[in-house]
């Protein structure tokens, strides 16, 4: 059962930016008016505001989602899209508003053309929906992004997905604006419960739930994270046995899910020589 508690909060994601986009914004006075700034005035914004930025640890691999804050607001027509701080970071606006949007076919849905050229997951917390997304990102000029101009029907398989004046798409281009980056822990040690978890939530739980091969991943973080350092090694990472199981290096009925290449053995590697932390 509370393996369904992170799929209710993501959610609940796409549900409040639909409210949103209805007009319920009254709160995003911070970023209204004050600027039509240029790339690089919203830039400086974004440093010194992260300067200040007190990362908290996190409880678990969503727990730390905060719930979306007050949306900018809308726009219509090419007027300039106001720049806000609340945007900045991929989790939750980014993630909430591929939820709401694009997922339908970017993410295991039966349009392989849609796959093919973006693939996301259901449970875009993970690595490579992150990594997918920015790459498809332009900072020099945000709204020429192949991701926006796909998502506003410009030559998209998809057609129109999304109109300049949503919320959603301002923040995407806030996102853009301010660095596309994850979240405030981009470059902060990887931890068990932050960039480990959400990965073996997604692709693990389902056969090892039941412990197959004497690897159980369940519902409570710390048997996991014990789980994950009794197949790992700090000597020579790649060694892990959960790598190689993972990568194709040794037979896995569960096959290489995490193929040489993918984020999730990146993120699984890092973590290794980050020190193996649980948060
Ligand atoms: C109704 C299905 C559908 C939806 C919903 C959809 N797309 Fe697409 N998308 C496609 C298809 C089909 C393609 C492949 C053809 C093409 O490139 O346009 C595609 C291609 C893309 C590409 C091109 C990737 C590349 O590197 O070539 C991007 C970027 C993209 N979509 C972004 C989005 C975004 C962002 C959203 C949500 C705001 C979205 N799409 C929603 C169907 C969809
Ligand atoms: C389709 C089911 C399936 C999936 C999905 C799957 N596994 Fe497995 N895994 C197995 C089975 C069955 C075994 C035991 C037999 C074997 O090794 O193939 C196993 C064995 C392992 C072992 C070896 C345990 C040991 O020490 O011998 C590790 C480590 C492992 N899996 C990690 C993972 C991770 C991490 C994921 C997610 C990225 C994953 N598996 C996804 C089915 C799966």
């Amino acid at each position: 059962m509370p393996r369904l508690l992170p799929i209710v909060l993501t959610l609940s994601t796409p549900f409040l930016l639909g409210l949103a986009s209805l007009g319920c914004s009254s709160s995003g006075g911070g970023g209204g008016g004050s600027s039509a700034t240029s790339g690089v005035t919203s830039a400086t914004s974004s440093q010194t505001t992260t300067a200040t930025t007190t990362p908290t640890p996190s409880t678990g691999p969503i727990a730390n989602t905060p719930p979306p804050a007050a949306p900018p607001p809308a726009t219509g027509g090419n007027a300039p899209i106001p720049t806000t701080s609340e945007d900045r970071y991929y989790n939750p606006h980014v993630r909430g508003t591929l939820l709401n949007y694009c997922t339908s076919c970017h993410a295991s849905s039966s349009n392989q053309a849609a796959l093919n050229a973006y693939e996301l997951s259901g449970f875009p917390t993970d690595p490579m929906s992150f990594n997918n997304t920015k790459d498809r990102t332009n900072d020099l000029d945000p709204e020429a992004s192949l991701l926006l101009q796909k998502a506003l029907g410009n030559n998209h398989g998809g057609g129109a997905i999304l109109k300049r004046s949503d919320v959603g798409y301002a923040w995407l281009v806030n996102w853009i604006r301010q660095g596309s980056r994850l979240d405030e822990f981009e470059n902060a040690p990887r931890t068990f419960a932050r960039n480990i978890q959400p990965i073996l939530d997604r692709g693990c739980f389902g056969c090892h739930s039941g412990g197959a091969g004497g690897f159980r991943i369940g519902t409570d973080l710390q048997a996991n994270y014990q789980q994950m350092l009794s197949v790992t090694e700090t000597a020579v990472p790649t060694n892990s046995r959960v790598i190689q199981k993972c990568d194709g290096g040794i037979s896995h009925t569960g096959g290489a899910p995490w193929a040489v290449g993918r984020p999730e053995r990146d993120v699984v590697i890092q973590w290794i020589v980050d020190g193996r932390r649980f948060q």
